[in-house]
């Protein structure tokens, strides 16, 4: 038997619906052809994110009622605090309400117009919050991670050549971080080697360079390093995730992934002159240092969700149930990125409505198809997303990868949610030439994807 069995069992049920056809044809009108603006109540299987879209254990929920909600020194930040650094080895911490601003915090700080922040590849939000200081956000990723078709253990891995090269353009003292997203979501969910992870951070270490993780799904990209690396296949999940951040100076984290809650965030350090600084804005931007930006409850479900996230049954069972479908998807000949991430399964835009130029956003074309066929919400990672206009030319930039993010919920779909998803994919491919393009009809000056309006064109 080839099915991902759930190592939990179903104490709270919330009812979803599949609205009529007729509906959803109004709603996706409605919403400018942008699946972020329709109600998610009219949305059956909702693959927008896999971020604070958890749910949440008994033991969690019991942690809820031991909120201490104490303006100053409540006793689940110092639970959180022991979690932290049991499991991660920071001695440092400071709590946002979610991961962008743990971003804008420690960029705000450490970054000044001019420098530039490697990564292997940043996340949108990341991206933004290092452009917005005026910064360079420079993506390094090894090139097999920006061919969907190529197989790679560890597509996430960074290229060690390309973030020398960047140190000897621009400089140790341009670069004031180096950052390496666990796992590498905007690159397909991929995981990063502990191999590569040790390379980084000797390079960083080298060029006194502070090393940090984007670490939201930290505790996935351990369990591909158990499944994938040699050297780990017997080690404890837990121990691989001490050894990675071992080799960190700190990180920030959108609790809103591994950490299983549905707000939350932090940055963990070991420099405690860093951390004296980031506690001056973090007082400034999200509150006092004991709860920075959350509630006592909050930390206290988020201590225990870093707990559950390093179960290995769980993980096992993570891992299995996103392969499952991007297993479905490959059976029906539709083109995903390979191999299947942790979180989400990645469909291959570009191969699969080659009809559709990157300029009439194929990529959201599919993400408007899913919703009229089958009430799913996935999201576009390309062109929207992703597409830059040359400020002296005027000429239009677009992404390599050209994807829509089918990201799976933590705990929350069933494999029969899974198998109607593929099905409904399926429907899709067949009359994949009938999709219509996209042009924009309105747009802000950043992160337009979120707000953007657009209409329906011929081809
Ligand atoms: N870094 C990574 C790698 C992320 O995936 C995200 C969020 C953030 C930072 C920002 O964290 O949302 O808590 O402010 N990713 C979500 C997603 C939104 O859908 O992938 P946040």
């Amino acid at each position: 038997m080839n099915l991902p069995l759930e190592p939990f069992r179903i104490k709270t049920v919330e009812p979803i619906h599949l609205v009529d056809r007729q509906t959803r044809e109004k709603l996706i009108r409605e919403a400018g052809f942008n699946v972020f603006r329709i109600p998610a109540e009219s949305i059956f299987i909702d693959l927008l994110t896999d971020s604070g879209t958890s749910a949440m254990s008994d033991y969690q929920w019991a942690g809820i009622m031991m909120g201490d909600e104490s303006y100053a020194g409540s006793r689940n930040f110092y639970h959180l605090q022991e979690t932290v650094k049991q499991i991660m080895g920071f001695e440092f911490l400071l709590p946002t309400h979610q991961g962008r601003a743990a971003e804008n915090i420690l960029f705000s700080t450490v970054l000044k117009k001019g420098d530039v922040v490697p990564n292997n590849i940043h996340f949108d939000t990341t991206r933004a919050n290092v452009e917005y200081i005026g910064a360079t956000a420079l993506d390094c990723v090894i090139d097999e991670g920006l061919h969907p078709e190529v197989e790679h253990p560890f597509k996430g891995n960074m290229d060690a050549e390309k973030l020398n090269a960047a140190i000897r353009k621009y400089g140790a003292e341009q670069i004031p971080l180096v950052s390496v997203t666990l796992t590498n979501n905007s690159g397909g969910g991929q995981p990063v080697s502990m191999e590569n992870i040790r390379q980084i951070s000797r390079i960083c270490r080298e060029h006194s360079i502070p090393f940090f993780f984007d670490a939201a799904r930290f505790a996935e990209n351990a369990y591909f390093i158990k499944l994938r690396e040699k050297e780990f296949q017997n080690t404890p999940v837990k121990e691989i995730v001490r050894e990675m951040f071992s080799y960190a100076d700190g990180c920030w984290v959108s609790a809103k992934k591994d950490g299983l809650v549905n707000i939350g965030g932090f940055i963990a350090l070991k420099d405690e002159a860093l951390f004296q600084k980031l506690q001056n804005l973090l007082i400034l931007r999200e509150g006092f240092p004991t709860y920075g930006g959350l509630a006592g409850r909050d930390l206290e479900a988020l201590a225990r969700g870093l707990q559950d996230v390093l179960q290995e049954e769980y993980l096992h069972y993570r891992i299995e149930h996103t392969a499952y479908l991007g297993n479905l998807l490959i059976d029906a000949g539709i083109p995903i990125v390979k191999p299947i991430g942790g979180h989400a399964v990645y469909i291959d835009v570009k191969k699969f409505l080659p009809n559709i130029p990157q300029s009439m956003f194929p990529g959201q074309a599919l993400t408007v198809a899913l919703y009229r066929e089958g009430g799913i919400r996935g999201v576009e990672i390309g062109s929207l997303m992703f597409a830059a206009k040359d400020p002296q030319t005027g000429e239009w930039h677009y992404p390599e990868l050209e994807l829509v993010r089918l990201a799976i919920p933590r705990r929350v779909y069933t494999v029969s949610h899974l198998t109607y998803v593929a099905e409904i994919l399926s429907a899709i491919a067949k009359n994949r030439n009938q999709l219509k393009g996209l042009r924009l009809v309105y747009e802000p000056p950043f992160l337009r994807h979120f707000t953007a309006i657009l209409k329906e064109v011929e081809l």
